[in-house]
């Protein structure tokens, strides 16, 4: 099951703020629609309140080790990474896609063997950041260049492979 890390990231690797986004990019945000479309999606409880509902077409995941927690249809309370690969790969999906936030993407990026990272050039004040990384261990595949558009800062989308 290869496992991959989806995320927005600005110039100093902000997430988010106050269990919000930093930057909401439309185009950004349909990318993500067509990136994680049919796959399991693993996220924090956090970042899934954040959310606050089902995403369709895709089976969310969500770590934590809260008893109690209320979930619609379509969205499952897993305990454990572990748990949560077991769940993907008995729904026969071939790739997982991490989508945070800051605490479960640290947790597994050492496992990831790919990110798929909308790097936005600009900052602003967050409170959770991407964990750091070392670019040599990364392989550039692609990275689409979107201009200003508006109120939309400029950004690039890049995939990036692990190094074997
Ligand atoms: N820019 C982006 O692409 C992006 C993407 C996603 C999120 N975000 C932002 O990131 C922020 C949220 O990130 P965060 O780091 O605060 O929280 P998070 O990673 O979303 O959630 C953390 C919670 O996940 C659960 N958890 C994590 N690892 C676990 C494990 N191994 N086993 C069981 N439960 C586990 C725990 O829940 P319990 O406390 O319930 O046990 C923990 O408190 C928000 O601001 C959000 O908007 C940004």
């Amino acid at each position: 099951m290869k496992i991959s890390l989806i995320a927005a990231i600005d110039e100093k690797r902000g997430l988010g703020k106050g269990n919000e986004l930093l930057w909401r990019i439309p185009e950004d945000l349909k990318n993500f629609k067509k990136m994680t479309m049919g796959h399991c999606v693993l996220l924090g409880r956090k970042t899934y309140q954040s959310i606050g509902r089902a995403l369709p077409g895709r089976t969310l995941l969500v770590l934590t080790k809260k008893e109690s927690l209320e979930l619609p249809e379509g969205v499952v309370k897993v305990s454990s990474v572990k748990e949560a690969l077991e769940i993907a790969r008995g729904k026969g999906d071939n790739e997982l896609m991490v989508a945070g936030g800051a605490e479960v993407y640290n947790e597994l990026l050492p496992i990831a063997e790919t990110l798929y990272l909308t790097r936005i050039h600009g900052t602003k004040e967050a409170d959770v950041f991407f964990p750091t990384f070392k670019n040599e261990s990364w392989e550039l595949s692609s990275e689409t260049f979107h201009p200003l558009k508006g109120q939309v800062p400029p950004w690039t989308f890049q995939v990036l492979n692990r190094r074997v």
